[in-house]
């Protein structure tokens, strides 16, 4: 694969966008991300002259849709369970013929479920941890015996590192137990794999320069991803055809788990042998400060206002007149 090129834009019009609700906030662990985001977005699409509101939430969305107050959703919300990226809110738009940004039904729900999205990449050969399902309640212990130490253990369904606790030693298990117990939900144990951590943005049909992330404190935990200023981040993250790789790895795996228009792959590559390690899809990624989409973009020549007016095209219906 060559390292693609991005598309003429589509529009240059903003009046085209017509009213545009940039939806952030919600309910989700990852509100206050999400907040940060949003700002972030509706202040770039404003800048190039778009329509674009402020909209906290599905509930106070699904009021202003009811008044016919919007043309499209410029979806930016993260997280579960209200918070917008798994595929309820994206029925909910479908049903109402409101067109928006990203992942449809399929991607968003299946990514939103870390332990789902693995069967179907290992169902197609593409490269996961080894990892067990964790039902509420499961023995934590046997699961390590069985998989082995150290390992990784995270609930299926939340994102930002929420819940995931590092397990290298038998004493480490105690902290998974009381993590699981109050999570309550299916957890996944998985294998750790040593090495570097990557993630590779999706902007449309192109896979954007990885990033390599180099925390300070060994791992990409809540406070290296939206506090701490001395994580590095080197972009691209790899060389040569190890980068190409990745790129056509992190297209494949996004394009498997049925996502679409933008997004993230994380990927961690295992230092002893260089293997690609999939971890997840993000549909709904960052678009703070610290995030990973615009420091891709920006080093592949797209500045933060066109890349979020790139991902508004995607709500715009294709030539064929359909709605992506
Ligand atoms: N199997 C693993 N081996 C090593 N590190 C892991 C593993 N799984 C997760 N991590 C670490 O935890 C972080 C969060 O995990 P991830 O699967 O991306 O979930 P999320 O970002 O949704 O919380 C990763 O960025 C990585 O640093
Ligand atoms: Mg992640």
């Amino acid at each position: 694969m060559t390292m693609a090129q991005v598309p003429a834009l589509r529009v240059t019009d903003p009046a085209v966008f017509g009213r545009v609700a940039v939806l952030m906030g919600g309910s989700s662990s990852e509100r206050e991300v999400s907040l940060d985001s949003g700002r972030n977005v509706l202040e770039a699409l404003r800048a190039r002259g778009v329509d674009a509101h402020a909209v906290d939430g599905i509930p106070e969305l699904v009021d202003a849709l009811v008044h016919g107050m919007f043309d499209r959703v410029f979806n930016i919300l993260h997280g579960n369970r209200g918070g917008g990226e798994d595929g309820v809110l994206q029925g909910f738009l479908q049903a109402f013929e409101v067109p928006y940004t990203g992942s449809g039904v399929l991607g968003s729900a299946l990514t939103m479920d870390k332990i789902r999205t693995k069967q179907v990449w290992l169902s197609l050969g593409l490269p996961t941890p080894r990892f067990l399902r964790l039902s509420p309640g499961a023995d934590l212990r046997a699961a390590a015996l069985e998989l082995g130490l150290p390992v990784f253990v995270k609930p299926s369904c939340e994102g930002s590192s929420v819940g995931a606790v590092r397990v290298e030693t038998e004493a480490a298990l105690e902290e998974a137990e009381r993590v699981a117990r109050e999570y309550g939900g299916e957890m996944l144990m998985e294998a750790l794999v040593v090495g570097d951590e990557l993630t590779v943005g999706i902007l449309g049909d192109v896979a954007l320069p990885s990033i390599r992330i180099v925390p300070k404190g060994g791992w990409y935990d809540y406070q290296a991803k939206y506090v701490a200023e001395d994580t590095m981040y080197l972009c691209p993250g790899l060389e040569g055809d190890d980068e190409t790789a990745i790129r056509a790895l992190a297209l494949s795996a996004f394009r498997a788990a049925g996502a679409s228009g933008w997004g993230r792959v994380d990927v961690m590559r295992d230092a002893g042998s260089g293997r690609l390690n999939l971890l997840e899809v993000n549909t709904a990624p960052g678009m703070t400060s610290h995030s990973l989409v615009p420091k891709a973009a920006r080093e592949f020549g797209i500045a933060f206002d066109e890349l979020c007016w790139r991902i508004l095209e995607q709500s715009l219906p294709l030539d064929g007149g359909a709605t992506p």
